[in-house]
């Protein structure tokens, strides 16, 4: 048994679809969520630049502590999922995997379509976990960045409008222009035959009814979320580090941005509210990260296989 929290992080709050989904599977888990809402988004940054941020939040996380750390963010975990399971001396789970098994598992026709930021698709992190699990599979992949921006706008607009996504009615409040962008992005991969769609940042999901209309019902829309918790909960499983049943349960959050913000926004994601969010400053966070991970970081810049 170990009552110490799980550590999730994202760049904003994409990541509290995950959060969401193992608060739901692991209900007498305790968590904290780091959300780094003052540098997202991660998508079109370069991809050391990312890296640095997952060992400067992972290593905020690890100070806690916790006793597990979730990449909650799909550019994060494939721009730095290998690096910081070097570095930290807690298990990290990446979102990637995840999605690319239960992708696998649900295409019959072995045509996948990965959608993300322009930082996780051109990773190629997708395509190489696919191929991992199933080489025959083919993989089709198309970074769509205006998406995060739509989340990321849609979450700010007036009250309703993201509850009325987040219910999948009928009548959701999506601006007209939404679909012919989608259409855009995503009418290649419909006419490459594909059954199954990975939504490839954590932000999508809160997207999902939109973009199901524009694939079509026949398309399976996968998102990470599930998948993670259940490797999260099999993961603490094995080591027996679950919390006791009658556990003291505590979430709490931190952003880098403005921290009442956070908690307006991240409660209309979450559905519940959200107090006390902890602000933390870039340079207290960059003050922690240890000499020898930014060496190791420097050898990642100059020669990428180091961090592979
Ligand atoms: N939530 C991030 C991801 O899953 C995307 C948002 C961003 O670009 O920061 O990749």
């Amino acid at each position: 048994m170990n009552a110490l929290p799980i550590g999730v992080f994202d760049s904003g709050l994409g990541g509290l679809t995950v959060a969401g989904e193992i608060m739901r599977a692991l209900p007498h888990e305790s968590i904290v969520y780091f959300g780094d809402t003052a540098r997202c988004p991660y998508g079109p940054r370069d991809l050391d630049e990312v890296r640095r941020y997952v060992l400067e939040i992972g290593a905020w996380l690890a100070d806690r502590p916790v006793k597990l750390i979730v990449i909650a963010c799909n550019t994060g975990t494939a721009a730095g999922l290998a690096l910081a399971q070097r570095e930290f001396d807690v298990p990290v789970v990446g979102v990637v995997e995840p999605g690319a098994r239960a992708a696998v598992y649900s295409s019959t026709n072995r045509r996948i379509g990965v959608i993300g930021t322009v930082g996780t698709i051109e990773s190629g992190a997708y395509s190489r976990a696919v191929r991992m699990i199933d080489a025959g599979v083919t993989v089709f992949s198309i970074a769509t960045p205006k998406f995060v921006d739509v989340v990321e706008s849609g979450l700010r607009m007036g009250p309703g409008t993201l509850e009325d996504w987040l219910a999948e009615s009928s009548d959701v409040f999506i601006r007209p222009s939404f679909f012919q962008m989608a259409r855009d992005y995503l009418d290649p991969l419909k006419r490459s035959g594909i059954d199954t769609l990975v939504l490839g940042c954590t932000h999508f999901p809160l997207l999902s009814a939109a973009i199901q209309q524009v694939v079509g019902q026949q398309v399976t829309l996968i998102s990470s979320a599930e998948e993670t918790a259940r490797e999260v909960a099999e993961t603490l499983g094995r080591r027996e580090h679950m919390a006791a049943q009658d556990s003291e349960v505590r979430v709490d959050f931190a952003t880098t941005g403005d921290a009442d913000e956070f908690a307006r926004l991240g409660a209309r994601v979450l559905r519940r509210r959200i107090d006390g969010v902890e602000h933390v400053p870039l340079e207290a966070l960059a003050a922690l990260t240890p000499a020898e991970s930014l060496e190791t970081l420097e050898r990642c810049a100059s020669e990428e296989a180091a961090c592979d």
